[in-house]
């Protein structure tokens, strides 16, 4: 078995939403992009010590498909609400790729052509 194939989708989705939606942005201050990734944007996912999302990863594939690690963000439970922000140039990237972990529901993998 491989790793990809324990990783779940908008397919998966119940009544809890654990996929990471991406969006980008421009910063008001500085001007580059800000990729935006929410875990539960339209109905919010549990944040409990026994229920939530331990961490956000995000990667970039090149337009040469090197992929790269753009980073990884450790969330705590409960005061820590599933939303990260990162600024990065995406002029060289044409997919973002984000990486939900929920401590009961696995991985939740989401990606943004832009
Ligand atoms: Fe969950």
């Amino acid at each position: 078995m491989r790793f990809g194939e324990v990783l779940k989708t908008k397919a998966n989705e119940g009544k809890e939403k654990h996929v990471p939606v991406i969006e980008i942005q421009r910063c008001a201050e500085c001007g580059e992009d800000v990729v935006v990734t929410i875990v539960g944007k339209e109905t919010p996912h549990p944040n409990t010590t026994e229920h939530h999302i331990k961490w956000i990863q995000l990667y970039g594939l090149k337009k040469d498909n090197q992929l790269l690690h753009l980073g990884t963000f450790g969330l705590g439970p409960v005061y820590t609400a599933p939303e990260v922000t990162a600024h990065l140039k995406t002029a060289e990237l044409k997919t973002i790729f984000a990486l939900a972990y929920c401590n009961i529901h696995g991985v939740w993998e989401n990606s943004l052509e832009i």
